[in-house]
């Protein structure tokens, strides 16, 4: 059997590219979005990602108030299962809000879309969309993210809060696990 542990992970991008990527999402968020907001960001992938991205977004004068909310798509593996579901409550205070919503990684686009309309059907005034890595050749459904922090290709990602079976969040750049 083949565990996360015995596969070598090259990096990708390192912390210093992060934070810079991720200063300059912010600046294109504030340009865009009225400067009070509702950011839900999508756990467990993106906590690493939204705790620096609404720092950034303090700095460039936004004053965003943060939910979350737990989707899974993935079992333990590194094929999308193919369904959505939500695991746990609803964050209550999206009624006529503007919502940000924050995910790791824009995959098949099947947890975006899934949870985009949810927030839409919960009330939301209108959604927005970020994630901090995207494969669009990987793309399944019709959904383009309104801020994409870097395009990658097809490969296995994990570091910055990306885990592969719940390894490898903690490392603070992302590499890619070789096959
Ligand atoms: P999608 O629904 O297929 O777009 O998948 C999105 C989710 O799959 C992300 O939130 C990630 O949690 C997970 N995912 C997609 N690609 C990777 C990867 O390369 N490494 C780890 N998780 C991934
Ligand atoms: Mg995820």
């Amino acid at each position: 059997m083949t565990t996360p542990e015995d596969r070598p992970v090259t990096r990708l991008f390192d912390a210093e590219t992060i934070a810079r990527r991720v200063d300059e999402l912010a600046i294109a968020i504030a340009a865009t979005l009225p400067s009070e907001f509702t950011l839900v960001g999508l756990l467990k992938g993106a906590f690493v990602f939204t705790a620096d991205l609404v720092r950034a977004l303090d700095r460039a004068g936004m004053r965003p108030r943060v939910e979350f909310l737990q989707v899974s798509s993935y079992g333990l593996g590194t094929e999308s299962s193919g369904t959505v579901k939500v695991i746990g409550e609803m964050p209550s205070s999206i009624e006529g809000c503007p919502v940000l919503l924050v995910d790791d990684i824009q995959d098949t686009g099947r947890t975006l879309l899934f949870t985009r309309d949810l927030l839409l059907q919960h009330g939301a005034a209108r959604v927005w969309t970020c994630a901090l890595l995207d494969k669009p050749s990987r793309r399944v459904v019709d959904i383009q993210p309104d801020f994409v922090g870097f395009e990658i290709p097809d490969l296995f990602v994990v570091g910055y809060g990306i885990d592969w079976a719940e390894r490898f969040r903690h490392l603070p750049w992302i590499g890619t696990v070789e096959g």
